[in-house]
């Protein structure tokens, strides 16, 4: 299996040497407890690089006090086996003291797309996730960075955080993984019992239904609420169901205002779960 490095100066050094070849370099952020949906992004991550660098980091400022970091899902030999399997070069696995040294006191100021949705629910959750991102591809300086599509507002952040802030990288984004039924592969899917975990794909058939709805010149609006409506007959208590700008997040009310983005958040059981789907054009 490859072996981690948990210093910034060793991975610096290793992709100081790769670039010297003449090699490109990908970056793969995660928090580990990887699943389909990370090796997903490693595989795309090949495509786009001679060299595929993982990162695991449990980032607790992307937490708040009352979230799951200390319950979060620890699976590291699992994980480098994974990395290993999916050609990864490096894993780079740095403690918290590593990346949060004594006295940290920056962080990222973000508007735009990280307004409302999740941050209406987790108000400092993109500072955090904008702020390790940040560092992460300074660390690293790949050329490209992949994220998964399943945490869309967030790679709509790091896209415009990348280029508002001028870091030479460019933010690839890849499709969400998926179970048969539909429900996406999540690290949270752990924390299902066996009634939440049957009534969870009930996000992803809401969400579809109120595409082809809206696809098919249905009312933004009414195929809203008829998904909200779905959601929460299944047992979720929803936080959010909404119809965006697929780049902006900005509201949208009708499909002339351009691509549209369908976004869920919803809890079931203990278990906060998001989705998000395209509405074909
Ligand atoms: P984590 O939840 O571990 O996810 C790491 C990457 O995997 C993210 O880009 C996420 O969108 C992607 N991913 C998760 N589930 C997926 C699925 N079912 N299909 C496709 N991609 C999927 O997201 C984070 O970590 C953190 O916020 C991070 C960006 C690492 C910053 O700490």
């Amino acid at each position: 299996t490859i072996r981690p490095v948990h210093t910034v100066a060793e991975l610096r050094e290793q992709v100081k040497s790769w670039r010297a070849a003449g090699e490109r370099i990908a970056l793969v952020p995660t928090m580990g407890a990887l699943h389909s949906g990370h090796v997903a992004l490693m595989e795309a991550a090949r495509a786009h690089a001679e060299r595929v660098v993982l990162s695991i980091f449990v980032n607790p400022t992307q937490f708040a006090p009352t979230e799951d970091l200390s319950r979060y899902p620890r699976t590291l030999e699992a994980d480098l086996d994974k990395a290993d399997a999916a050609g990864v070069h490096l894993a780079f696995v740095p403690d918290v003291g590593e990346m949060y040294p004594e006295g940290f006191a920056t962080t990222i100021s973000l508007a735009g797309p990280a307004l409302g949705l999740e941050t209406e629910f987790r108000p400092t959750h993109f500072a955090g996730v904008a702020t390790v991102v940040a560092k992460l591809l300074i660390q690293a300086a790949p050329d490209v960075a992949l994220f998964g599509e399943k945490d869309y507002q967030q790679l709509q952040v790091i896209t415009r955080l990348a280029r508002d802030i001028d870091l030479p990288v460019r933010i690839v984004g890849v499709p969400t993984v998926r179970e048969p039924d539909g429900l996406a592969l999540s690290s949270r899917n752990v924390y299902l019992g066996k009634e939440d975990r049957a009534a969870a794909p009930a996000l992803h058939r809401a969400l579809s239904a109120a595409a082809a709805q809206i696809a098919g010149g249905g009312n933004v609006l009414d195929a809203v609420d008829d998904a909200r409506r779905a959601v929460i007959a299944a047992g979720f208590q929803l936080d959010y169901l909404e119809a965006r700008h697929a780049a902006s997040l900005a509201p949208v009310l009708s499909r002339a205002e351009g691509p549209i983005r369908l976004l869920v958040a919803a809890r079931i059981g203990a278990t906060r779960l998001i989705d998000n789907l395209a509405v074909p054009d």
